[in-house]
């Protein structure tokens, strides 16, 4: 017998039942925050395990039960930096995509399945030293690097900080655009941030102040003129973090190949790493 239904039995015949508790989830947290940004993307907050450890930068996976009762995961990369006491995820809405279309609809309360073995290559530890850290990332491609931003190691590594992201439309930037403001504000890394983090989000589609696919603004030169830095990237002192769909990966390697950096991995640091930010073609 229950807690719930020994309270029940005990209770006088009018009094209103105690409420049914919901089953918990195997390796469930409770979701804390939730955040709709438009109609393809949301972003929420969970509590975190107290014995996840993990470095900016990692995916878990995380997800919810389906109909037949069996874990429905997906990757997700952890968008909150590592010293954060709660967990948060920027996410796609995929119309008929087996997670997303029931993930959507969670609010605070609800609970989640995640797994805590925090994976990845977009981690500090993958680069050699450097100078200047470029994060390029397209779409949901931003999350782990909403992680790495907000982390002061970031900061301590690198002179200067560049984030380029790029989004069809003005409204999809909006996510990270917030973030970068209340960075900038931030009593932790606020003061460390400002100095040497330099934001250059841009759309491909809506018109807006800055304009063009990350590729075409680092091969064209026009990203360094705006930011009036030096360019192009130099192996010796340039370091990069990519983040997007496979064709923009694929893009991004052959320019940084280019220039002379090398892939790295956790276990062979190098010049620059890649992760897919999801599989598939896009929506
Ligand atoms: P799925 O069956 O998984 O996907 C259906 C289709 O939707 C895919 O084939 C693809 O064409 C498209 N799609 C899936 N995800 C995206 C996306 N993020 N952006 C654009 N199109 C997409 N997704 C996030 O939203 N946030 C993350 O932080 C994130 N991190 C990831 C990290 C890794 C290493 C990988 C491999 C994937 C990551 N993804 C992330 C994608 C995520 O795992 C799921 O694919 C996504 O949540 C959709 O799940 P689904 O079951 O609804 O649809
Ligand atoms: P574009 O509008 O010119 O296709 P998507 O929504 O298709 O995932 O794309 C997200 C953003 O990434 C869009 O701004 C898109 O630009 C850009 N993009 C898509 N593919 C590439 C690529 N191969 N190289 C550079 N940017 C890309």
């Amino acid at each position: 017998m229950t807690e719930a239904t020994v309270m029940n039995d005990a209770a006088p015949p009018n009094a209103t039942p105690a409420p049914v508790a919901k089953p918990h989830l195997p390796d469930a947290q409770t979701v804390t925050e939730v955040t709709h940004w438009t109609d393809r993307l949301f972003s929420f907050r969970v509590t975190r395990p107290k014995s996840l450890r993990f470095r900016s930068g990692e995916f878990v996976m995380i997800g919810l039960m389906d109909d037949r009762g069996k874990p429905l995961l997906r990757a997700y990369s952890i968008a909150s930096p590592s010293w954060d006491e709660a967990l948060e995820f920027y996410s796609i809405k995929v119309p008929d995509g087996p997670l997303t279309s029931r993930l959507q609809h969670i609010r605070p309360g609800d609970e989640i399945i995640l797994r805590p073995k925090p994976v990845g290559t977009l981690v500090l530890d993958a680069l050699t030293p450097g100078r200047r850290l470029w994060f390029l990332a397209t779409g949901t491609g931003i999350a782990p690097f909403a992680s790495l931003m907000r982390d002061p190691e970031t900061y301590e590594k690198y002179d200067q900080v560049i984030m380029m992201h790029t989004c069809r439309e003005v409204a999809e930037l909006e996510y990270g655009r917030q973030l970068v403001e209340e960075l900038r504000a931030d009593e932790l890394v606020g003061e460390m941030a400002a100095g040497k983090l330099l934001y250059y989000p841009t759309t491909t589609r809506d018109p807006s102040a800055r304009m063009g696919r990350v590729t075409d603004n680092l091969s064209s030169g026009k990203v360094f003129a705006d930011l009036r830095i030096p360019g192009p990237m130099d192996p010796a002192t340039d370091r990069a973090m990519v983040c997007g769909s496979l064709a923009f990966n694929l893009d991004v390697k052959a320019i940084l190949e280019g220039w002379g950096l090398r892939e790295g991995a956790n276990s062979d640091p190098a010049e620059y790493v890649v992760e897919k930010a999801f599989v598939g073609d896009g929506i």
